[in-house]
């Protein structure tokens, strides 16, 4: 099976003559999860919604395996949108249905896999409860099953784990890597670093309607690495303290976090000095979370601006 492709290509849209994306470019490949990260504002959903077709890009096009969208007559969409629309006075079964139904799903084929997912997600024993009466988390849970009953080519989720337990979590992540294996497209937004890092093999951060950074996240880590590394020896800190050629930044229990500082003396010129010195117990290079990475940069582009 080939990986499909979603591309965004030079897509702007402005509300009001405001621009709120402004020539926009990513590509999105099957099999990847692809995170959409920025503050609040960015322009995120916006961009979701022109994916989805809900509004239109002003300028710029978005194109499936290299197929103007506008030109695709049969694309299935999954979208899971920030503003929750669950209809309350429906049962949980009959809503799924309406929804798979919506989707091109035979009535009988959205009631097998709306089952089918309720039991998943351990809520089958809800079925004909009303929504209104779910808890707020079990509505997520609803939410989320409309949005890929039908097996779509390209599913969309925004902030998708606001307002579940970890148990939960685990099960949608399982359901989302089965998903996946289709190598179809998946895009995520959140503002939860650790869960986008946990979970994203690609990130695009956008802000003022512009990309920041785009790329593999490993790389993208690796670019923003400040040289620092963790060390635990059984070598005294004060020894390590009088060391020329290394910087310590942090003491933590018996470890500590250092950069090299003498330009003739490499990491591993330390890492041979202190061994034969005394055996090393931890040692480990520090990457920076992407939430630090995320801010850094949100803070660069403003002082930038200014
Ligand atoms: N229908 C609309 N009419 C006018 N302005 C809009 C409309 N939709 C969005 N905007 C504006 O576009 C900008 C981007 O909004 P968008 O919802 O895309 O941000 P976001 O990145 O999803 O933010 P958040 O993280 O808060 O969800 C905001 O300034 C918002 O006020
Ligand atoms: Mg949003």
């Amino acid at each position: 099976m080939s990986a499909n492709v979603l591309e965004i290509k030079k897509v702007s849209k402005s509300f009001m003559d405001v621009p709120v994306v402004e020539d926009l470019s990513f590509r999105v490949k099957g099999g990847e999860t692809f995170g959409l990260l920025g503050p609040n504002g960015a322009g995120k959903t916006t961009m979701m919604r022109m994916i989805m077709n809900i509004i239109q890009p002003d300028e710029g096009d978005i194109l499936f395996n290299e197929q103007s969208r506008k030109h695709i007559k049969r694309l299935h969409f999954g979208y899971l949108p920030e503003e929750r629309g669950l209809y309350p006075r429906s049962t949980v079964l009959d809503m799924l249905i309406y929804f798979g139904t919506l989707n091109n799903l035979s009535r009988r084929k959205a009631e097998v896999e709306a089952i089918r997912y309720l039991d998943r997600l351990g809520m089958v024993e809800f079925t004909d409860t009303k929504v209104s009466q779910l808890s707020k988390g079990m509505q997520q849970k609803i939410q989320f099953i409309a949005a890929f009953l039908h097996d779509p080519d390209v599913l969309i989720l925004d902030e998708p784990f606001s307002g579940l337990d970890p148990i939960n979590q685990v099960v949608l992540r399982d359901i989302l890597q089965q998903y996946k294996e289709g190598e179809k497209i998946l895009i995520i937004s959140t503002h939860q670093m650790e869960q986008a890092e946990q979970l994203c093999d690609h990130i695009c951060l956008i802000n003022q309607a512009h990309v920041i950074i785009d790329g593999n996240i490993k790389d993208i880590k690796k670019k923003y690495r400040e040289n620092a590394y963790i060390i635990e020896t059984e070598k005294s800190i004060a020894e390590l303290h009088q060391m020329d050629a290394i910087d310590i930044l942090e003491e933590k229990n018996n470890a500590v976090k250092f950069t090299v500082t003498k330009k003739t003396f490499s990491i591993i010129d330390f890492l041979r000095k202190v061994k034969d010195q005394s055996p090393i117990l931890k040692f480990e290079v520090v990457e920076p979370s992407l939430h630090d990475i995320f801010i850094q940069l949100i803070h660069e582009q403003a002082s930038r601006g200014k």
